[in-house]
């Protein structure tokens, strides 16, 4: 039997964490043989509720648990992990801007990231879920300076997910049939969900099978705007989808994606011309436990003026909150 490793989540009494816990504890994200610690990260006010949830994690009786931990600030909760997933954000609440939503995020993913890089693990692998996904990042990976920006992701997975399952639905094939989709830029609408590279059962274009006027007006804002669909009809955000998506994000970092193309909110090298230094979502393939940018793809003239359009709102974002960054590395540079 493996070492059990140690797994952070914060916002851990919430919606998304409340399947993604279980499905961590049952296996699903490191393996049926790696061992696991729980240390569940809450703000003071939640701690009954996490009680609860703990309780039934107990009650699962799930033989790879070794361990779960309550924590109500994230200099307890991360002490030696190996993996954060950060699901705990601010919502915006009635009459708050998007400026004041990113400043209430600055302050507790400042205080996240600083956490990290003094009590965690150092090869620890931080995955942010909670919104602004990319831009809360950015703060996070800039308050963790002895820890290597290629260390923390933002996720698009579940766009990525998102636009493999709609696509399927449109040709009648499973999703798992098709690779090669790319969701370039920000977790926002502005985010460009990029068919052209994509293939079907093994090497059919996607792109000549539909039709561009559905690919452009239809599938496009579909998937931009899928977050905001969800909550118009279930009246809360997505939920157990973007608990997957976390899973399936932090398996395929640690395990592999099996030579499959995943999309993945990282610390922009400048590829694809995209301005150094903000987590920007590129196509990655991942193996031995880390990413590489899928480099050479092509992208036509349209896909370019939607990847710069993304990359103009992160830039954006990033002034939003550059007063509270502490200075830029080389490597954030
Ligand atoms: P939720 O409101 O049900 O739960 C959030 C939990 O976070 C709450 O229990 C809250 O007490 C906790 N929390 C708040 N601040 C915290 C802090 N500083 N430390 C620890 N915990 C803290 O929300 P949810 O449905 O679970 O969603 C969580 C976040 O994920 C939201 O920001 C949501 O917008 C985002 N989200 C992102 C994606 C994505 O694709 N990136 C998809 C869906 C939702
Ligand atoms: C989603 O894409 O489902 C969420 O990011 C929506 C949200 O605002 O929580």
């Amino acid at each position: 039997m493996k070492q059990p490793v140690r797994i952070a989540v914060t916002g851990a009494a919430g919606n998304i964490s409340y399947s993604l816990l279980f499905k961590i504890a049952a296996g699903e994200m490191l393996g049926a043989d790696q061992p696991v610690i729980l240390q569940l990260v809450e703000i003071p006010q939640a701690m009954d509720k996490l009680r609860g949830v703990a309780m039934e994690l107990e009650d699962c009786s799930f033989p790879l648990v070794h361990g779960i931990s309550l924590h109500d600030n994230p200099f307890d909760g991360f002490k030696g992990v190996h993996y954060a997933m950060l699901v705990g954000a601010r919502p915006r609440s009635k009459g708050m801007e998007r400026a004041d939503l990113l400043e209430a995020n600055a302050a507790i993913f400042s205080e996240q990231g600083k956490a990290l890089n003094e009590v965690a693990n150092r090869d620890v692998k931080a995955l942010v879920i909670g919104n602004p996904a990319n831009t809360n990042c950015l703060i996070l990976s800039r308050n963790a300076p002895d820890l290597d920006p290629s260390q923390f992701c933002a996720m698009t997975r579940l766009d990525h997910n998102r636009s493999q399952g709609i696509l399927g639905n449109k040709l009648g094939v499973n999703p798992s049939d098709i690779d090669g989709v790319v969701v370039w830029g920000n977790h926002s609408p502005t985010m460009y969900p990029d068919l052209h590279n994509a293939t079907v059962l093994g090497g059919e274009s996607v792109i000549d099978q539909i039709d561009e006027d559905w690919y452009k007006s239809e599938f496009t804002p579909r998937i931009q705007k899928r977050g905001a669909e969800i909550i118009e009809w279930r009246g809360l955000s997505s939920a157990a989808s973007a608990a997957q998506a976390g899973l399936d994000h932090m398996r395929d970092w640690a395990l592999g994606s099996d030579g499959k193309i995943v999309s993945m909110g990282i610390i922009s090298d400048g590829s694809y011309g995209v301005a150094k230094g903000i987590y920007y979502s590129f196509p990655c393939i991942c193996e031995f436990g880390s990413y590489q940018v899928v480099k050479g793809l092509e992208v036509n003239e349209y896909g370019q003026a939607m990847m710069k359009k993304t990359e103009q709102e992160l830039l954006e974002e990033k002034a939003a909150v550059d007063h509270l960054l502490p200075a830029e590395t080389a490597e954030s540079r």
